[in-house]
């Protein structure tokens, strides 16, 4: 089973979109990057989908993220579902804000583990499911989940973890259980006291637990 790991460097692939021919990493540039899959254009969900992604577009690029999409249909066939897509944001005046990839032959599909085995099209082909990766400005992977086609992803659940990602390569913590911007953060373990002492000004709070370890650090950026 082919497959990204965390912190792989990401294919540099080239594929046609709707913005034309792109290398990816040349389309990144030192940005950071998601791409999302969907499993075919002109469906339901995935329409819903796209539609939030464009709607909150503005909340990727505040966060220096470049967005892509993917389905294995044609550019053509993508330029027009992008109309459908806008006007379900009633914005038919507005393009897609973002590319979308002809993954056509599923070649990229297939390379990035992205098809669904239980989703297949009229001809028995598998559809792609609905996967996500972030990619940092290094180019690794920093994220994947991979959802069946039948279950739409929760596009505010993807910026609190592009929040998280980004906190999380500049200072040493971690971010707790349904962690949003400004809560607490948890101390990393490889911290000794005196360097968390050191590192986190506002003072490290220490919950008590009945095995006596210290291991839930809290401190308030
Ligand atoms: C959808 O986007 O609605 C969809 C696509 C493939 C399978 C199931 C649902």
């Amino acid at each position: 089973m082919p497959g990204l790991l965390l912190g792989d460097e990401f294919p540099n692939f080239e594929a046609d979109t709707t913005i034309g021919r792109i290398k990816f990493h040349d389309f990144l540039g030192s940005s950071w990057g998601i791409l999302f899959s969907h499993p075919k254009d002109f469906t339901p969900v995935c329409t819903t989908e796209l539609a939030c992604a464009a709607r909150i577009s503005d909340e990727f690029t505040k966060r220096g993220v470049k967005m892509i999409a993917l389905s294995i249909d044609s550019v053509e066939d993508h330029r027009h579902w992008s109309k459908d897509v806008m006007a379900f944001n009633s914005e038919t005046e507005s393009p897609l804000p973002f590319p979308i990839i002809a993954d056509d032959k599923r070649e990229l599909s297939v390379q990035l583990g992205m098809l669904d085995p239980d989703e297949r099209d009229k001809d028995g082909m598998p559809l792609t499911a609905r996967c996500v990766f972030v990619i940092g400005p290094d180019k690794k992977l920093k994220l994947s989940i991979l959802y069946p086609a039948t279950t739409g992803r929760n596009f505010d659940e993807l910026l609190r973890v592009i929040d998280s990602l980004q906190l999380t390569a500049q200072k040493k913590v971690a971010t707790p259980v349904n962690w949003k911007p400004n809560d607490k953060v948890m101390v990393i373990p490889s911290l000794s006291e005196a360097e968390a002492a050191a590192l986190f000004p506002n003072g490290v709070t220490t919950k008590e637990v009945p095995s006596g370890k210290k291991y839930l650090r809290y401190t308030q950026l």
